[in-house]
């Protein structure tokens, strides 16, 4: 008998999805490549963050937590949000931390979500979507966000949602919609007119509840502005909104989101997060309450906008000297590329009908990724794998990178996709 044959994970377990970004980071680590892979910022989180959680440790803060979030916490929190969404928010019954808004998504499938409940995601999507729905029993049915036939794709709000087809996969055993904007890959930033056409949707079915991610809320650019769908008509009812301090202060390894819902969801949401890790890191907590509290007077989240619209130009540039037209996102950390032009038309061409799981490894963009790690150095995640398989093609040209990092790197980057078209020119 072998080893391995000892080990029955549970079904759940052999359901979960591979990890894409560990299998480019090694790719990129043993090519010496610019990583512009995985979504996490490599510049330093902000002095008044860093130093309240340093005192918080040292004034002895670190003991078990409240579940829901320390009270201290959930007060500032209260208070942003009660103008953000333009509505009385409470912070010990409307707010509910988590380790990481990752785990909020969790939470929220298996506070919500039933063996056999479908969940509607749109398409192309942060992969813990998935995974989150699957821990819970429930079956995902992708919508993908589409772009317009034969013309270019140049800017993120090109993505766009058809109300019509949203409407259709929703069925009487849809749970949950997850709503994501700024969008991670695109960039795209749903406008007002978009949500309240989505929520037009959404009202049709009344037992529908919205998980709508908004950790990238602070990384809008140019003039566009985010709008939380919870404002949105009377959609704050059904509505669980989801943060990130990681994404919103550069500080990904704290592991700290936060939810915002009425009183008889986030009831639901707390009992699941108390079961899951119980509450998150106090000191970090503490430290982050009182960072979110001199927000209100030190312009952070202007400035973190302006450095990150900064970073997004020079990867927008950088993309299309190398010939890899950019799709100029209106937000988020990411900026897509289609791969398709001459400049990399050296990459063998694979069949088009070639969906099945196993042939993910081998798609196209795959292979770009792959061989612009190799090539280039410049290391970025296939588009394909954000899809469910049947929708995969619609990715086949398009590779995702992450701006979110030090002038270093990005200036790195640059220099990188500006050899690489030298050398093919
Ligand atoms: C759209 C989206 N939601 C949620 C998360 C997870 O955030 P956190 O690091 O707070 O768990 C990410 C991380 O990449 C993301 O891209």
């Amino acid at each position: 008998m072998t080893m391995s044959s000892l080990v029955r994970p549970a079904l759940r377990a052999q359901a979960l999805s591979p990890n894409v970004f560990a299998a480019f980071s090694a790719l990129a680590l043993k090519h010496g490549s610019v990583n512009l892979g995985q979504g996490f910022p490599t510049f330093p989180a902000p002095d008044f963050l860093k130093d309240a959680v340093c005192e918080a440790i040292h004034a002895n803060n670190n003991q078990y937590g409240r579940p829901g979030g320390h009270p201290e916490l959930v007060g500032v929190i209260g208070t942003q949000y009660s103008e953000q969404l333009a509505r009385k928010i409470d912070g010990m019954t409307n707010v509910c931390t988590y380790s990481g808004a990752q785990e909020g998504i969790a939470a929220a499938a298996m506070a919500f979500v039933n063996p056999g409940d479908e969940v509607v995601v749109i398409e192309p999507y942060f992969d813990a979507y998935v995974n989150a729905v699957k821990l819970a029993g429930g079956k995902v049915i992708g919508v993908p966000l589409r772009t317009p036939e034969g013309a270019t794709v140049t800017n993120s709000s090109d993505y766009t949602l058809d109300p019509a087809e949203l409407d259709r996969a929703i069925t009487p055993n849809t749970k949950m919609l997850i709503l994501n904007t700024p969008h991670n890959p695109t960039g795209k930033v749903f406008s007002k007119s978009e949500l309240v056409e989505v929520s037009d949707v959404v009202a049709r079915h009344p037992d529908l509840i919205v998980l709508s991610d908004e950790v990238y809320e602070h990384s809008v650019y140019d003039d566009t502005e985010h709008i939380a769908f919870a404002t949105i008509n009377d959609m704050w009812k059904r509505t669980i909104s989801l943060y990130s301090v990681g994404k919103t202060f550069s500080v990904t390894g704290f592991r700290l989101g936060y939810s915002i819902a009425p009183e008889e969801l986030s009831r639901e949401l707390l009992k699941i997060r108390a079961a899951l890790s119980f509450s998150s890191v106090t000191p970090i907590e503490i430290g982050t309450a009182k960072a979110i509290a001199a927000c209100r007077s030190n312009n952070y989240y202007q400035d973190f906008r302006t450095m990150m619209q900064a970073k997004r130009d020079v990867l927008v540039a950088a993309m299309t000297q190398a010939g890899i037209p950019p799709v100029v996102p209106q937000g988020g950390y990411f900026t897509v590329g289609d791969t398709s032009g001459p400049l990399v038309g050296a990459v063998p061409r694979l069949s088009e009908d070639d969906t099945a799981e196993q042939a993910l490894l081998e798609r196209r963009d795959f292979r770009v990724a792959r061989w612009l790690t190799t090539e280039a150095n410049i290391t970025g995640i296939p588009m394909s794998c954000f899809y469910e398989p049947h929708n995969r093609y619609l990715a086949n040209d398009v590779i995702r990178f992450c701006h979110a990092k030090d002038d270093d790197t990005m200036l790195a980057a640059r220099s990188n996709f500006q050899k690489f078209a030298k050398q093919l020119s």
